[in-house]
């Protein structure tokens, strides 16, 4: 598949890496690809980028029209602008991993959206002839790639979309990324509920003390 990755942060970089890594060509969108190649230092994306020449980074504006399948990775109160900066093609499935986070009133970061609603149906609203799919927002970066490490993959991993082919395309690459447990969790309101499992996870860093933990439905 073509694949475009919005977002540059470590979510972008660790699904990029990974779904090239599946043999999917990908691309990754940026506001400004000159000055985000031009992070250098360890942690820099131009470090990342050098290391991964087979992931094309282009201007956001560039980096969807063609693509069969779009990773929201952006940050979430940059979301809704950010997919319109891109020019998503009508019907492409979205696939959002972003959460509505809310640092302004300190730590740990609240919703700037939940309960009665969620960042995915604001897209879905914003965007309606995508198709959105929410998943992989409960987890950090490092499991939506690498799953076994943690538990030998023995955690749940939720999908929440009204288009249900849109839904099964996630749901076959989450299989490809070794998610053995993905719950479908009915359409696409149900990312309230996806979304709101950043309340407990975030409270649950402290208590860990790091943050490679998600949840697992028992049943
Ligand atoms: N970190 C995790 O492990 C984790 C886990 C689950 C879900 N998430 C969610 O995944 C998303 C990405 O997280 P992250 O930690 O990788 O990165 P982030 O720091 O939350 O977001 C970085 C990306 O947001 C873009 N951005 C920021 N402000 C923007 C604006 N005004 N307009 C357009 N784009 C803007 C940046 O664009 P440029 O490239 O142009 O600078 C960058 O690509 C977030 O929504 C986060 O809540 C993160």
């Amino acid at each position: 598949m073509r694949i475009a990755v919005l977002g540059t942060g470590v979510v972008g970089r660790t699904l990029a890496a990974a779904l090239a890594g599946l043999g999917h060509e990908v691309t990754v969108g940026t506001r400004d690809p000159a000055a985000t190649l031009a992070r250098g230092g360890p942690d820099g994306f131009g470090t990342w980028a050098a290391a991964h020449p087979q992931v094309t980074v282009t201007a956001l504006a560039d980096s969807a029209a063609d693509a069969d399948l779009v990773v929201n990775a952006l940050s979430g109160d940059a979301s809704v602008a950010g997919l319109g900066a891109a020019a998503i093609a009508d019907d492409t499935v979205l696939l959002d991993v972003a959460n509505p986070l809310d640092a302004s009133h300190g730590m740990p970061p609240s919703l700037f959206v939940a309960n009665t609603d969620s960042l995915a149906e604001q897209l879905q609203r914003a965007y309606p002839r995508l198709r959105v799919v929410k998943s992989l927002n409960t987890m950090p970066a490092r499991l939506m790639v690498s799953p076994h490490d943690l538990a030998d993959g023995d955690f749940s991993t939720f999908v929440c979309a009204d288009d249900a082919d849109a839904k099964a395309l996630v749901s076959s690459l989450l299989a490809d990324l070794g998610h053995r447990d993905v719950v479908d969790l009915g359409g696409l309101e149900s990312a309230r509920g996806a979304e709101a499992f950043m309340l407990p996870w975030l409270r649950l860093w402290g208590v860990v003390g790091s943050p490679l933990y998600t949840f697992k439905v028992v049943r």
